[in-house]
């Protein structure tokens, strides 16, 4: 597939990189893009070779939030009919290999909710966070509203879903929406480095450290627990659990074979 609105690569062989390309809007979220940025995460995903992804955006914006001139024009029918921002939105949920959010410049509305969906994210020291669709006469639709609360806490979900205001990457630190904050020469360095570490790991305990993680946002501590404790007894039937603790025990270098 030939891509418009993305911009695809590969580095050390391993980690496929997702960069928005739509300068002019800020990085504006429309179909095409998304369906663009779906059809990217399913191939990398499929890629034995790829062990991480990391989606980034220009230095000036992740994403300025979904397309506000083709959702000014839209009626109720239009978004119900057409399940509007579910249709291709959903896909980074289905994505088994990690996905690291790589957030330079703004991160607001749909673009915030586009790198909560990511496994975990690190900006840059210029990152502005926010959910300013209430300055819109609308509210977020990707996920906002549950996600954010999730990641800061209540008090300051509201906050910014109620004033629009924005935060910064400092900020957003402090309150754990984002794991890390770098200098903005430093980002993509920052976010490769990571998913070299994590593509040296077996991706099935990858995948598994992944969906456990997941879970504890969508159900009951036991059940997570549980979840948890039933994955790691299964990890013991691989051959990648067997050789990264040989190695530990024989003091030498693990080499997954992803079995
Ligand atoms: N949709 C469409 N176009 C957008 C856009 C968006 N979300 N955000 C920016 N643009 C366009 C601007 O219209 C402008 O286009 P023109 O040059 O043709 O006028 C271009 O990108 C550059 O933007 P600005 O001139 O506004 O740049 P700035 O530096 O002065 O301001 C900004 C930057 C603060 C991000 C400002 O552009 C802005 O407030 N953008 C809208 C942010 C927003 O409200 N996002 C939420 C959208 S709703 C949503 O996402 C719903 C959901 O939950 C999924």
């Amino acid at each position: 597939m030939t891509y418009e609105m993305i911009e695809v690569r590969v580095e050390a062989e391993k980690v496929g990189i997702i960069t928005l390309n739509r300068p002019k809007q800020l990085n504006a979220l429309n179909d095409q893009l998304m369906d663009e940025l779906g059809a990217a995460l399913k191939a990398f995903d499929a890629d034995e070779k790829i062990g991480c992804i990391i989606l980034t955006g220009s230095e000036k914006a992740f994403a300025a939030g979904a397309d506000i001139t083709v959702m000014a024009k839209f009626t109720f029918a239009d978004a119900y009919k057409g399940d509007f921002i579910t249709r291709n939105w959903e896909t980074i949920r289905t994505i088994r290999k990690p996905v690291i959010a790589a957030v330079s410049g703004f991160a607001l509305g749909g673009g915030c909710e586009l790198a909560m969906m990511c496994d975990f994210i690190i900006a840059a020291d210029n990152a502005k966070f926010g959910q300013p669709e209430i300055k819109l006469g609308t509210i977020p639709g990707a996920g906002g509203t549950q996600r954010l609360p999730r990641a800061v806490g209540k008090s300051k979900a509201m906050d910014m879903a109620l004033t629009g205001r924005m935060m910064n990457a400092e900020e957003a630190e402090r309150a754990g929406l984002v794991s890390r904050v770098v200098a903005l020469d430093k980002l993509q360095e920052e976010a490769l480095g990571a998913a070299l570490v994590i593509s040296d790991y077996s991706q099935i305990t990858v995948m598994a450290a992944k969906e456990a993680v997941n879970r504890a946002f969508e159900g009951t501590l036991s059940d997570g627990l549980m979840f948890e404790r039933r994955l790691f007894h299964s990890l013991f039937a691989t051959a990648d659990q067997k050789e990264g603790m040989d190695a530990f025990v024989n003091k030498r270098k693990a080499v997954f074979t992803h079995q």
